[in-house]
């Protein structure tokens, strides 16, 4: 059995021409247009390249986009001051700083500073708490994209086994909670988990996001399994996900490529998060469905 390959580039866009669809409806109703603003702290060519395309995706959306890069050696009070400003800014909805941060900065105090309405990351304790709870908020944009695809690819999710490996804040944990609320039974594993391979072969839905290129077989694949892989790994060999893909698309039902797969859902999320903060902001009544 060969699994279908999920398209995320074409779901991502997809995603992205609803929400420049609901950007322009935005616009008739409130006279202006969502902002966004990414914040970086030094040059990491990664980063850059991120930024550099949730900007470009923003503008395409409709939104106003803009991008600060500060400098490699900026302290938390100058950060602080940064995200402060944009907090009290009318026209700007959502902001995110770019992680991982400088060792001086801290993502815990970063994520308590930015408004919870204008944090389109969802790393604020206040939406966290929300997704906990089952109430409308920003959620983080990697596992809501992946909520997506497998929405639009028919995955069965309510009763389904769904085991999700990394524990991560911005990718597992959330991701864990996005099933649980469609009914799925979750276990999440981690670098401590006894026996992987076999428990990944229990899963209907395997979610992989470790940062280890490959390390997910093909033998560690439950027949028919939506296989998800959330893993980014610069290789000498080139880019690799965290799913010996190859391999395990032989015996799974569904797979997502890397690239191509969730990562470009990451950046549609994002827009589809600054539109709902706009829309919350503005006083308009929203369901995201996420929840
Ligand atoms: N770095 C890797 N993924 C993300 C993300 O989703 N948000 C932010 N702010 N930084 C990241």
């Amino acid at each position: 059995m060969a699994a279908i390959v999920i398209d995320g580039k074409a779901e991502a866009a997809a995603l992205r021409a609803e929400v420049a669809v609901d950007v322009a409806a935005f616009r008739e109703r409130h006279r202006r247009v969502p902002g966004l603003v990414g914040i970086q702290v030094g040059d990491d060519p990664a980063s850059e390249l991120y930024q550099a395309g949730k900007a470009r995706a923003a503008e395409e959306a409709g939104m106003i986009s803009r991008r600060i890069v500060l400098p490699i050696e900026t302290t938390q009070a100058e950060l602080d001051a940064v995200i402060d400003e944009l907090n009290a800014d009318d026209a700007i909805d959502g902001m995110l700083v770019q992680l991982p941060v400088p060792d001086q900065l801290s993502e815990v105090l970063i994520a308590n500073r930015i408004d919870p309405l204008k944090d389109v990351d969802g790393f604020a304790p206040v939406n966290l708490g929300r997704l906990v709870r089952g109430e409308p908020g920003s959620v983080p944009c990697t596992p809501a994209g992946v909520m997506w695809v497998l929405d639009r690819a028919g995955v069965p999710l309510e009763g389904a086994t769904a085991v999700v490996v990394g524990r991560s804040l911005i990718v597992g944990k959330p991701m864990a909670l996005l099933l649980i609320a469609r009914s799925a039974t979750v276990t999440v594993a981690h670098s401590r988990t006894k026996d992987l391979p076999a428990l990944c072969r229990t899963a209907d839905i395997l979610v992989a996001a470790v940062g280890r290129p490959e390390m997910i077989r093909g033998d560690w694949i439950k027949p028919g399994a939506a296989v998800v892989d959330v893993g980014i790994n610069r290789t000498d060999a080139g880019l690799r996900g965290d799913v010996a893909t190859a391999e395990a698309a032989e015996v799974a039902g569904w797979i997502t490529p890397v690239p191509g797969g969730v990562g470009p859902m990451t950046i549609a999320y994002l827009l589809k998060n600054t539109l709902d903060a706009a829309r919350r902001r503005a006083g308009d009544d929203i369901t995201t469905g996420d929840e």
